[in-house]
């Protein structure tokens, strides 16, 4: 193993040239499966070039791909729909969706843009580079120095998604890659939770994770805080940056879990006392004694050469101020904000979804359109925040569902079938009309 202690070393290049180059591999990608076995176009949408597989998971698998217009790399996520099927994924693959856009900073993989066909669901993402950390670490032992910088890029973003309630739950090496820079960016939020998912004791209880990098706690299977199993992991991380190992590690599992348990970890000899110390603080197997993100931060080991990483403010929520696709959402938006649990109903083409974004209280809204539903002579059935409205024993269907998006704002999904679609369009759209937001130009000219 040779240690770097250059960032922008020489093997970089050789490593990256693999990444970049997809166009020798396009007829393996032309033939490769989509998420779910689905041939895959070699062009996708006419919009993006399919490159070589960059990596699989159980339920998705990841291209390098070329902006047809441009050339521009990027990454795309094929996730397969009859694999999400159940419920309970697609609602994970939804979260994912979300969650990752709602993330911008430096150190997380960009969601560009998510595109649905009948059978697959493709997000495209920044495309980093430089490849998985982990290969990286297969190859080379991490200089102090080095390992430092990537746990500060971790902590930065692993900070910034605590502070929007977002807990990764999977932080492994295989889920940090590399830009061209050799910057750290995270990626893969499919296990990822919400603060909003905690039980009444706000503790997390999905048993997730990677043996070798999951909190002991997780393992006493008690609940958890999600704040500090991701510290424990980055506390792993670290730990292999430094080794080039893992910390606890048994070829018998049972074996492995009790190393755990115990917190039981020995240092290899190149480790300096202060790296030593600050390790044992963040593999404490006491949830309540483990060292904070906030400690970290203030950490003198950590905060050698640490510059505060600034990203920038907030988008989530911001409207464009022009034209008129301010007052409607995006694909994105269209999986994100949909309850459903089932995403394929969002793009079979028998069912047609559109929305728009409302100040007005959902009773409102609903109000409006139970008057609307009960003119045509409609039943209505209510769900959650919405209603359904059904017509000839159900041969038609006006399924219309609400979700908040800030504070003062919702968005109204409407998704019609059959003649319900001709209704919507003649008659239900006049009656709410007035109902729809349209942002107002900013005085400040901004
Ligand atoms: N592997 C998985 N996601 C990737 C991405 N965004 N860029 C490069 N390789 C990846």
């Amino acid at each position: 193993m040779s240690e770097i202690t250059n960032e922008s070393g020489s093997s970089m290049s050789s490593d990256t040239s693999t990444a970049a180059s997809s166009s020798s591999s396009h007829s393996g990608a032309a033939t490769a499966a989509g998420g779910g076995g689905e041939e895959l176009s070699p062009n996708l949408f006419k919009k993006y070039e399919l490159g070589r597989l960059l990596g699989c998971g159980a339920f998705a698998k990841v291209y390098h791909a070329r902006v047809i217009r441009n050339g521009q790399s990027v990454a795309i996520k094929a996730i397969s729909k009859q694999r999400i099927q159940m419920g309970k994924l697609a609602a994970n693959i939804k979260q994912e969706i979300s969650i990752m856009r709602r993330l911008r900073h430096p150190h997380i993989v960009t969601l560009h843009e998510v595109l649905a066909t009948k059978t697959n669901v493709y997000c495209v993402l920044e495309f980093a580079k430089g490849g998985e950390l982990f290969a990286k670490i297969a190859k080379y032992r991490f200089s102090e120095e080095l390992s430092r910088k990537y746990f500060q890029q971790l902590i930065s973003a692993v900070d910034y998604c605590h502070s929007h309630g977002v807990f990764h739950r999977d932080l492994k090496p295989e889920n940090l890659l590399l830009d061209e820079n050799w910057d750290l960016k995270i990626t893969d939020f499919g296990l990822s939770a919400v603060t909003g998912q905690t039980r009444q004791d706000g503790l997390l209880h999905t048993l997730c994770g990677t043996p070798a990098y999951v909190a002991p706690e997780i393992l006493a299977k008690k609940g958890y805080d999600g704040a500090k199993i991701d510290v424990w992991s980055c506390g792993v991380i670290l730990y292999v940056l430094n080794a080039g190992y893992l910390p606890f590690n048994d070829t018998n599992l049972m074996a492995m879990y009790r190393k755990i348990y115990k917190g039981e970890f020995r240092c290899p000899k190149w480790t300096s006392p202060e790296l030593r110390q600050f390790l044992s603080r963040v593999l404490d197997p006491n949830p309540s004694t483990r060292i904070t993100i906030h400690e970290i931060l203030n950490d003198q080991w950590f905060r050698k050469g640490y510059k505060d990483i600034n990203y920038p403010i907030d988008k989530q929520f911001e409207f464009k101020e022009s034209g008129d696709e301010s007052r409607f959402l995006n694909a994105f938006d269209l999986i994100s904000y949909s309850t459903g649990a089932d995403l394929s109903v969002l793009f079979d083409y028998h069912v047609k979804s559109e929305m728009f974004v409302s100040e007005k209280s959902p009773a409102t809204i609903i109000g409006r359109v139970e008057a609307a539903a009960e003119e045509e002579g409609m039943g209505v059935t209510k769900k959650g925040m919405g209603v359904r409205l059904h017509g000839q024993n159900w041969k038609y269907v006006i399924m219309v569902e609400i979700n908040r998006l800030t504070e003062e704002l919702v968005v109204v999904e409407v998704k019609t079938s059959g003649f319900g679609r001709d209704l919507w369009r003649d008659k239900f759209k006049l009656a709410v009309n007035d109902l729809v937001y349209v942002p107002q130009p900013s005085l400040s000219g901004h």
